[in-house]
């Protein structure tokens, strides 16, 4: 009995690692393609000041003006790239790095 339990709670502890893995792999996934897509033409520094500032609005109407200025990052991306953006604590993320 008590070893079944002690088994579940294993097995669930594993799932929550792997979800809590996707998730991050997701998120740093993001992270390296804005950094990468947002260092080209200026520091990403430049994009780091304005690391919670902007809201995702803002931030998706930024990103779309420096796509079309060239930044390489895929249309169906912007949307992804806007709300890390948004989504982060100012001065943080691989932008700030
Ligand atoms: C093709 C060159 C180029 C690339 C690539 C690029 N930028 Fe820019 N960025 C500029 C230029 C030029 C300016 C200054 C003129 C302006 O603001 O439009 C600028 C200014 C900025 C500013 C300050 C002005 C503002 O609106 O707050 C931010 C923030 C910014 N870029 C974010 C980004 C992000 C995020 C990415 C990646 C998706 C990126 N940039 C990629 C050329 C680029």
């Amino acid at each position: 009995m008590t070893l079944r339990k002690t088994r579940y709670a294993l097995a669930g502890c594993a799932m929550a690692g792997i979800f809590a893995l996707a998730g991050m792999a997701g998120a740093s996934d993001i992270g390296q393609t804005v950094k990468q897509a947002c260092s080209r033409c200026h520091s990403p520094k430049r994009v780091c000041l304005t690391v919670g500032v902007k809201n995702d609005a803002a931030w998706k109407a930024t990103v779309a003006r420096m796509v079309q200025k060239g930044a390489q990052l895929p249309a169906d991306r912007i949307d992804a790239a806007s709300a890390y953006l948004a989504g982060l604590a100012p001065g943080t993320g691989t932008v700030c790095e």
